[in-house]
């Protein structure tokens, strides 16, 4: 694909859109943000004129239809990634989308078959995974510099007086393990891989939204992972992988972290990685890479990963009985 400047169209004019869209401006030889899209007129007249994108729609399938971009970026609440999702792909225009890409492993899969159906890219926006200094913990992971996993424990729990309504409501996907969750999951399937057992207990509020929630996962190896999430606690919001050898701690927000500390036989080491801006603007670059290469897939952003990490919370919202509406559309049609 013969493409200079990579064409972002912006789907949704929330608070992830606008993190990405300021972290975009870091990539100024290879991406341009050519149009955003809004279910309000106003809004998104708004946040083209607060970044100076030339095109605005009140529509989002208008965004897509235009001709004017050559991937999109969705960041609308969870359950409405979906059906956008499809409408791209089955346009021919590329997707990155928040995290969790769809609510159900199946709609995950249709999406993953319905990009290899139309050659067009389609990635989950896991910028866990393209962070620097997560990169760092996983290369020294991968040389061996802890021994053998043995033991991953990560949390993700904040609490805010007044938390956005869509963590509360389950028509919009609320609770904390979609939301946040995912990431301690992501942390210990990057260290581990998928677990051979999966064992969760939730604390639900009465409209059935997730506040807290524990999970313990086992594996073949022997290794263990102990995961938490919720919206009621401050958190230290800290991760670690511990093996014979030592372990690889995270610090507080460990999904972007700005250092780590590797602690071996010759003591603790801070270890700081160069990071900049909010952090998104890796795996956009990451996504514009695999566009140049004919990709359908960022190797960074695997579809196998995705996929399997729909399944654990498929499997962990069964078991603290977590629902939501469409849980049971047959999507074999
Ligand atoms: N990667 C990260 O660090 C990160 C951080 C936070 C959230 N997220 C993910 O990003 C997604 C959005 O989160 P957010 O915090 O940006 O949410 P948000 O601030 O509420 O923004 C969501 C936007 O989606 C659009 N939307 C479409 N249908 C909607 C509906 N029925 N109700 C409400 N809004 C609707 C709205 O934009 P328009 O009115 O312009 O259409 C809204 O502003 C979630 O899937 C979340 O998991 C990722």
């Amino acid at each position: 694909m013969g493409i200079d400047r990579v064409r972002w169209g912006i789907v949704a004019t929330g608070n992830i859109s606008t993190q990405f869209t300021h972290d975009l401006a870091l990539l100024p030889d290879d991406a341009v943000v050519a149009a955003v899209a809004s279910r309000s007129e106003e809004s998104a007249r708004k946040f083209a004129a607060e970044f100076g994108i030339p095109n605005a729609y009140d529509d989002y399938r208008r965004l897509i239809d235009s001709g004017e971009v050559d991937v999109i970026y969705i960041g609308t609440p969870h359950p409405q990634h979906y059906a956008i999702a499809r409408t791209a792909l089955q346009a021919g225009v590329a997707v990155l989308c928040e995290k969790p890409v769809t609510l159900t492993a199946a709609q995950a899969k249709d999406l993953i078959a319905l990009a290899a159906e139309h050659r067009t890219l389609f990635a989950e926006a896991m910028w866990m995974r393209t962070n620097p200094v997560i990169q760092a913990v996983f290369a020294d992971l991968e040389r061996g510099v802890i021994g053998e996993p043995q033991q991953v424990v990560a949390d993700f729990a904040f609490h805010k007086p007044a938390l956005p309504a869509r963590l509360l409501d389950p028509a919009l996907g609320g609770g904390s393990l979609m939301d946040g969750g995912i990431y301690p999951m992501t942390f210990a399937y990057l260290a581990l891989g998928r677990p051979a057992e999966v064992k969760a207990v939730g604390s639900l509020n009465q409209d059935g939204i997730d506040l807290n929630v524990a999970m313990a996962w086992r594996y073949d190896s022997g290794a263990v992972a102990a995961l938490t999430c919720g919206l009621r606690s401050q958190n230290p919001w800290v991760a670690s992988i511990s093996g014979p050898d030592g372990n690889l701690q995270l610090p507080h927000r460990f999904h972007h972290p700005e250092y780590y500390v590797r602690t071996t036989a010759s003591g603790a080491e801070r270890i700081d990685v160069p990071t900049h801006g909010r952090g998104y603007h890796y795996e956009a670059a990451e996504v514009i890479r695999a566009l140049r290469q004919g990709l359908i897939e960022v190797p960074a952003l695997p579809h196998a990963g995705t996929l399997e990490i729909l399944e654990l919370l498929d499997e962990t919202r069964s078991q603290i009985g977590v629902r939501y509406p469409g849980d049971d559309d047959d999507l074999s049609g």
